[in-house]
């Protein structure tokens, strides 16, 4: 294969552009394109976007700001916008940005070596068209920027809940999803080449759903199919939605010791009222329930979350509820944001962004707070414990120290001279910080 192009992608967003990132730099290493790790040397630099809130459009606008100036220094080098914001806004990054001679939607990504032809011959080129049936299944993955141990498998794409803030549903499309036995294969592949801990990845993986001549696949056969490759493969999934993490889901990770204990639920708000204005189609005791279901189960699985502070009618009332529920569940993790409108969204359309600025900083302050202490809390009651840690690598704060993390998906940093990327050791926790455990190797 002739590679003499060098290409750069730097990705913004979810675990889902990370992975269709890899995707594009499999599609262009069919094109004569070798990936590089500095945009400097780089023929084409691709911008893969996210538009999930302002602040990363704002990010990715600021970007394109800079790279100007190294398009001007080189006028060959070319630049794309791809992902969810080149969905959203591909007039409008034409518009405001000179520097982008390229934009490609998401299900576009095929249509990339037809595109860039084009802007080599000086024309500017678009593709935002989306589709009903791109999964990218036969396309495999360039880990390009990869451990070497944990890899993530996209299982399905797009996004039909519409919950009332979001802009997924208008840049990823309807929901499909991917051929199982290519999902198998490639899980597969991948441990054969060393990896060791795989993440089955969607916008809501427990809706996944195949079906083709009479047979059928749902997401908790399919996970277990996963998990059932090798006992040595770690599996973990994100991201679910409350209102479908079925009993049988975690009937299916209590039966799996190598299915990993931590799940990801986000449950955004802890107010029934604001959760029916956010269409999440869950109240808060439904929620209540399935973590109730969780623990019953899976007494040692992690829970983390994400909450939105100030949404469209929030109340101080709905916002305390809020952070009795972090407390009751008490979650482990929590990514937390500031309400911001997205344009074309149900939330956009229908109601008043009503929360001052003001207010909704210092909910998020509180929320942020919160958490801190229930993540130290949930750290420092594994002081004492031994966990089995896959280890990834060098700790980043010292070489003496190794770095892998736990099955409830911790980060554990601890010494040992003689444990090696891809094995599994046990860690004995010796103390802790509201992010890591620190612990000793034990034989
Ligand atoms: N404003 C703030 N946060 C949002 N999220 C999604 N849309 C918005 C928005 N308009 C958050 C949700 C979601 C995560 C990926 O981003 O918490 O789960
Ligand atoms: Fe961002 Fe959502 Fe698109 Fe992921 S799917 S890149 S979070 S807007």
């Amino acid at each position: 294969m002739k590679t003499d192009k060098k290409l750069f992608i730097e990705t913004y967003g979810c675990q889902m552009n990370f992975s269709d990132s890899e995707i594009v730099a499999s599609i262009l290493s069919e094109n004569d394109f070798s990936t590089v790790d500095e945009a400097s040397s780089a023929d084409l630099i691709l911008i893969n976007t996210c538009s999930v809130r302002d602040k990363a459009e704002q990010r990715v606008w600021k970007r394109l700001k800079e790279l100007r100036a190294m398009k001007k220094k080189n006028p060959n080098l070319k630049i794309g916008v791809i992902g969810c914001m080149a969905e959203r806004l591909k007039d409008q990054l034409f518009e405001t940005e000179a520097v982008v001679d390229l934009v490609a939607g998401p299900d576009a990504y095929r249509d990339l070596p037809s595109l860039i032809d084009a802007i080599t011959s000086g024309q500017r080129a678009a593709n935002i068209q989306l589709s009903i049936e791109e999964t990218y299944e036969d396309v495999e993955p360039v880990r390009y920027d990869s451990n070497g141990i944990s890899a993530f498998i996209s299982i399905m794409r797009g996004c039909e809940n519409f919950c009332s803030y979001c802009v997924v549903p208008f840049t990823r499309g309807k929901e499909r999803s991917r051929n199982p036995e290519t999902i198998l294969n490639e899980a597969e592949r991948l441990f054969n080449e060393g990896y060791r801990e795989i993440t089955l990845l969607g916008q809501n993986v427990n809706s996944y759903h195949w079906e083709q001549d009479g047979d059928s696949m749902d997401f908790p056969r399919l996970l277990a199919s996963v998990a059932e490759i090798n006992p040595l493969l770690r599996v973990r999934f994100t991201t679910s939605h409350p209102k479908d993490l079925s009993d049988k889901l975690i009937e299916t990770i209590s039966l799996h010791p190598n299915i990993c204990r931590s799940i990801h639920l986000a449950v955004q708000s802890g107010s029934t009222s604001v959760l029916e204005q956010m269409n999440r189609k869950y109240t808060r005791e439904w929620y209540m329930n399935r973590i109730s279901a969780i623990k019953a189960l899976l007494p040692d699985c992690a829970i983390s979350t994400d909450i939105i502070a100030g949404f469209c009618g929030e109340t101080d009332k709905d916002h305390q509820q809020t952070l009795s529920l972090m407390e009751w569940v008490p979650f482990d993790y929590a990514f937390m944001f500031k309400y911001s409108v997205r344009s074309g969204t149900i939330a956009e359309k229908k109601f008043t962004d009503d929360v001052p600025e003001a207010v909704k900083a210092e909910r998020l302050k509180e929320i942020i707070s919160l958490q801190q202490k229930l993540s130290l809390r949930s750290n420092k009651k594994d002081i004492g414990k031994v966990f089995e840690v896959l280890v990834e690598g060098v700790s980043k704060k010292s070489v003496h120290s190794m770095m892998g993390r736990n099955s409830q998906n911790k980060v554990v940093v601890f010494e040992s001279s003689t444990s090696k990327p891809g094995e599994y050791t046990l860690v004995k926790i010796t103390s802790c910080t509201p992010a890591t455990l620190i612990g000793e190797h034990v034989n």
